[in-house]
């Protein structure tokens, strides 16, 4: 079902599917609810009823997605996240978002580059927790001078599986576009990369 473009475990499978196309369109035609904006980005939620629609065209809805985490990341020109594992509180306190996964809505150019991260060389560092992201380095232009393990750059018509829980940042590198997505997860947040990518694709 799935037409597998990049697999590179365990940071990211980059995929699509027949009738993607039909859901980015869908996608940019939905209401959204809300805007939080970040020195680097914003994120636009969809409004729940838009989500339930978007939920069922999703080949991997069997995943359980989280309705109310279906949010559009909007980088903008320049703007980026700094280097960060992903999390979400649940009820039990345990702080974790094992992987996302993301669909490419506005690529305009092919400068945003998502890279992650050798762990030893934060390991003693303070990390600053939000309610979205446990984060070592704030700012996305200074992460270039870390050690990156691998770097990653999405495409127009396409999906990517991401590994949210090894460091990773994003940053729109020079580009005078903002570069949309669609940033979705699943409701249980502690199942890894390994076993989503073998829900989804059998390997
Ligand atoms: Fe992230």
């Amino acid at each position: 079902m799935y037409t597998i473009i990049e697999d590179c475990s365990p940071y990211y499978i980059r995929f699509k599917w027949d009738g993607l196309q039909e859901v980015i369109s869908s996608i940019s035609q939905q209401p959204i609810e809300k805007e939080e904006k970040y020195p680097g980005y914003q994120n636009q939620w969809l409004t729940n009823e838009a989500a339930e629609k978007i939920n069922e065209a999703l080949p991997f809805k069997n995943l359980g997605l989280r309705l109310s985490r279906f949010c559009i990341f909007d980088t903008y020109p320049d703007g980026g996240m700094g280097i960060h594992t992903d999390g979400w509180t649940n009820d039990d306190g345990v702080n974790t978002n094992e992987v996302g996964i993301n669909i490419s809505l506005e690529i305009l150019d092919d400068k945003c580059i998502t890279a992650w991260y050798d762990h030893d060389q934060f390991k003693d560092w303070p990390v600053i927790t939000t309610r979205w992201s446990k984060n070592v380095l704030r700012d996305w232009r200074k992460a270039a001078n870390y050690l990156t393990v691998k770097t990653m750059n999405v495409r127009p018509g396409e999906a990517v599986l991401l590994n949210t829980a090894i460091y990773h940042n994003v940053w729109n590198k020079n580009s005078p576009n903002n570069r949309k997505l669609l940033t979705l997860r699943p409701r249980v947040n502690t199942i890894p990369f390994a076993e989503i990518k073998k829900i989804m694709f059998g390997l």
